[in-house]
């Protein structure tokens, strides 16, 4: 075969130069060249077992190929545009290296199959990475919860002073849902562990391959079912984006949640500055930028999912060009969230928490009212929203004389509900409201202490 000459060049007479540099996706599926190696390996043992190739031809296949799997990892592979993609630069280089031999490589499969088997074993490797990042997330998200057990803040509805909760109590709320997002990871790799090489492009074929072998030593669980749909699905591309894209929002409330609490509003956290960049004029400034990378990020994330479900939308089933561009936009979103899992994990390394000022916003907005009506409603057996009004009451009267609520007396509390002995200190104090919620699920120091014990367990 000559050498610069494409795979069908006794068809077709050669592209304009635009649609050849518009077509070609060789500059974004040279990622997949290990497992396009790899691949082709395990689909020439097959073929050779099978005695569907001979054995002497497979052998040099199999040597040709891991030669250039090294001039690749050596940066010595030449990529060319005019061969398109990842799979015919490397089967042309074959040709280069062991000659005629290498015309046997392309028996019982297609570029369809190919294509959808090499990138299926990338996406299950690359979910196996964000698991683990998100592991090591967990773990810092866990170390920073540990030292702040007591820390009490308020915890905010509508942004809006609610009720005193502890920090590490709001951090574990986050190590629940990067807790979800691996789960979402795992049940996706279910889903991904059907092997696709052997539907050649798209009816199968009439060589007797093994298509279980070639499944299994792929490391998949089983081949796919019907030809058709394997080289039509992108179902597995479209789960990771989506579960990227929850996670990234994760990350994104995450970073919202620190740049507000880094704010000299709230001044509840600050960073070290590592995590920091200043201001070109204002000389006084230390900004969180990470948090907002990670923030605005998520559009690429949300981006990319769409973009994917949007080519999938109306396509006949079967391989069509349009698929190409699944390869980056997965791989897009993979760089994205790792990068921004990574800035998470140092945004909690360099996190510190300045607890007074935590407790200070904690004991504004009559935080304790809540406790207020709980207690009349548990001691002096009233209904629930009896105390609830009693309460209410009693911090219009509070607002109004402008105290907080542990600065009342007995004698004032008695003119709104009779003969309660309030221990005032106790009742009104955000640490004990805090440690009070010892419900399942609950801020208690108590409890949050067992989960941090239980979420430690589980990474291990
Ligand atoms: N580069 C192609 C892709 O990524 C490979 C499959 C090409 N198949 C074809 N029939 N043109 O989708």
């Amino acid at each position: 075969m000559k050498k610069n000459r494409t795979i069908w060049s006794n068809r077709l007479k050669g592209n304009s130069k635009n649609f050849q540099r518009i077509g070609s996706s060789i500059h974004v599926d040279k990622r997949l060249y290990k497992e396009d190696i790899f691949a082709s390996i395990i689909h020439t043992k097959m073929l050779v077992k099978q005695k569907i190739i001979p054995k002497k031809d497979g052998l040099k296949i199999i040597k040709g190929l891991k030669k250039i799997e090294k001039e690749i990892n050596k940066n010595k592979f030449k990529f060319k545009e005019q061969f398109e993609d990842i799979h015919l630069n490397i089967e042309k280089r074959l040709f280069q290296i062991i000659g005629e031999s290498a015309g046997y490589l392309h028996t019982a499969r297609s570029r369809n199959d190919q294509v959808v088997t090499d990138f299926k074993i990338w996406v299950k490797n690359s979910t196996y990475d964000i698991i683990e990042i998100l592991n090591t997330l967990k773990k810092f998200i866990l170390d920073k919860a540990e030292k702040n057990i007591n820390t009490v803040m308020p915890g905010f509805t509508h942004l809006k002073n609610a009720q005193p909760v502890s920090f590490a109590h709001y951090l574990l709320a986050y190590v629940e849902m990067f807790s979800r997002d691996k789960k979402r990871f795992f049940n996706n790799i279910l889903l991904i562990d059907e092997c696709p090489l052997g539907s050649a492009a798209l009816a199968g074929t009439s060589f007797k391959i093994d298509r279980s072998f070639t499944a299994k030593k792929l490391g998949f669980k089983k081949p796919t079912n019907n030809s058709i749909d394997s080289v039509s699905d992108r179902d597995f591309a479209i789960d990771f984006l989506s579960t990227a894209a929850t996670c990234a929002m994760h990350l994104s409330r995450l970073a919202e949640d620190l740049i507000i609490f880094n704010s000299e509003a709230f001044g509840f956290v600050e960073f070290k500055d590592k995590v920091l960049t200043g201001s070109s004029i204002m000389p006084q400034k230390k900004n969180p930028d990470p948090a907002e990378l990670i923030r605005g990020r998520t559009a690429i994330n949300y981006g990319n999912l769409n973009s994917m479900l949007t080519i999938m939308k109306g396509l006949p089933i079967s391989y069509y060009k349009d698929l190409q561009d699944d390869k980056e936009l997965v791989f897009d979103s993979y760089d994205t969230l790792k990068d921004s899992l990574m800035m998470a994990i140092e945004l909690m390394q360099n996190l510190n928490t300045k607890k007074n000022n935590m407790k200070n916003m904690a004991q504004k907005g009559y935080t304790t009212a809540t406790d207020f009506a709980d207690f009349l409603s548990i001691k002096k057996k009233l209904p629930f929203r009896k105390g609830y009004n009693i309460s209410s009451k009693l911090v219009n009267y509070a607002e109004k004389k402008k105290i907080r609520l542990d600065q009342l007396s007995n004698g004032e509390i008695n003119k709104f509900v009779k003969e309660v002995d309030v221990n005032i200190p106790k009742i009104f104090d955000v640490v004990n409201s805090m440690n009070s919620k010892t419900s399942y699920g609950g801020t208690s120091a108590k409890n949050v202490k067992k989960m941090i014990f239980k979420y430690k367990k589980e990474i291990k």
